[in-house]
């Protein structure tokens, strides 16, 4: 097991670079050993390409991969000891479950008695044990995907198990239940994973650490919390959270700040804030935060409601008021019907000021 470091990594697909052509740019990231890593962003920013420059399927145009301090961008992929799940099962089909787990021990001259006792131990942490001796063939695609984990994750001295959106080919029911299972081995077995997924429930669970990438560059790599709480950039509010942060423009006109679109004076507390930047200003705040009231309630604003979504043990509201549209994410007891007018407040300890898509402190 090892830490992972990437320094300055840049790579482009093509052979003349121009920065369009960037499939990763200026990147650089440490990724503790034993921990659990979520690699997330929408399709196209880079994560696979991330992934096979570290396990060295793919040569950086410039930058370094280090594990545990040791340079290893000249080594191969084999020199590496980097597992790598795929987003489709990678299995011998014509031989047993035990052999397929047996591989890469026996590939790495392991003496008979270690694989058995190995190949047991990951069986029995994948219920794998039924199925040890049918022929790899004969399992339906989930098992498969299950004995292609196993493999991952069967030799002691892998340096880090890399997962490239491993449970696309399981069903939902599944898919929850062997992402809790990875997620104890991962805790059992204190191995370096990095689950690659577009999807942010699924990043959010598994990992402890998710590091957040769009068009080749890493936005943000933080706790799930802090990635709630804190979103770096605009991007990271609206990607993270269901619905996305609502992003509202601020206006100064003399003595007065203003939201862009609406008759909303920003509060005094964060217009003196905003009064001391020069950049273009928008104010951030989660669905999560917007404080809600059918009853009028003084120095509150006044939206109008239009459109109430019902998903399961929360609701959320779609407010207007002028051109301005949020998102509020109330309880399911929440009870108004469309065109009723909402009393809104945004609690100014949760109001996130971004200068030229920037959080500032
Ligand atoms: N072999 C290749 N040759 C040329 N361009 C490529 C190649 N592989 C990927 N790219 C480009 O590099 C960029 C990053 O691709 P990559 O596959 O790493 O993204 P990704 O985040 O894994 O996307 P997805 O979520 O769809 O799997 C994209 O613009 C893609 O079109
Ligand atoms: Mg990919």
């Amino acid at each position: 097991m090892a830490k992972i470091e990437l320094r300055d990594l840049h790579h482009s697909y093509a052979s003349q670079e121009t920065d369009s052509g960037f499939a990763i740019r200026d990147l650089n990231l440490t990724w503790e050993d034993g921990s659990a890593n979520a690699l997330l962003g929408p399709s196209g920013c880079g994560k696979t390409t991330l992934l096979n420059i570290i396990s060295g399927l793919l040569r950086p145009s410039s930058g370094q991969v280090l594990f545990d301090g040791v340079d290893v961008s000249q080594l191969s992929t084999r020199d590496r000891h980097i597992a790598q799940v795929f987003q489709f099962p990678v299995v011998y089909d014509t031989m047993t479950v035990f052999d397929n787990l047996a591989f890469p021990l026996r590939n790495r001259r392991t003496g008979e008695r270690e694989v058995r006792a190995r190949v047991a131990e990951i069986a029995e942490l994948l219920d794998l044990g039924g199925v040890l001796t049918r022929s790899a063939g004969r399992l339906n695609p989930a098992q498969k995907q299950v004995v292609s984990l196993g493999r991952g994750i069967v030799r002691k001295d892998t340096a880090a198990v890399l997962l490239d959106e491993p449970l696309t080919v399981i069903d939902p029911v599944l898919k929850l239940d062997l992402r809790r299972k990875l997620r104890s081995i991962q805790q059992e077995l204190n191995m370096a994973m990095i689950y690659v997924t577009h999807d942010q429930h699924e990043a959010l669970t598994f990992a402890d650490w998710v590091t957040l990438m769009d068009r080749g560059k890493v936005i943000q790599s933080a706790s799930p919390e802090a990635l709630f709480l804190n979103p770096q950039t605009p991007f990271v509010g609206f990607f993270i959270g269901s619905p996305g942060m609502n992003m509202m423009r601020c206006e100064v006109s003399g003595q007065r700040t203003r939201i862009k679109g609406s008759p909303l004076e920003v509060p005094e507390i964060i217009a003196a804030r905003v009064r001391s930047v020069a950049g273009a200003i928008d104010l951030g705040i989660r669905p999560e935060f917007v404080e809600t009231s059918t009853k009028p309630k003084a120095e509150w604003n006044v939206f109008s409601l239009q459109a109430v979504d019902h998903a399961g043990s929360y609701q959320v509201l779609t407010l207007k008021s002028g051109q301005l549209r949020i998102k509020a994410r109330v309880d399911d007891q929440f009870e108004a019907t469309e065109a009723d007018r909402i009393w809104v407040r945004f609690p100014p300890e949760n109001v996130k000021i971004y200068e030229d898509g920037e959080l500032i402190p």
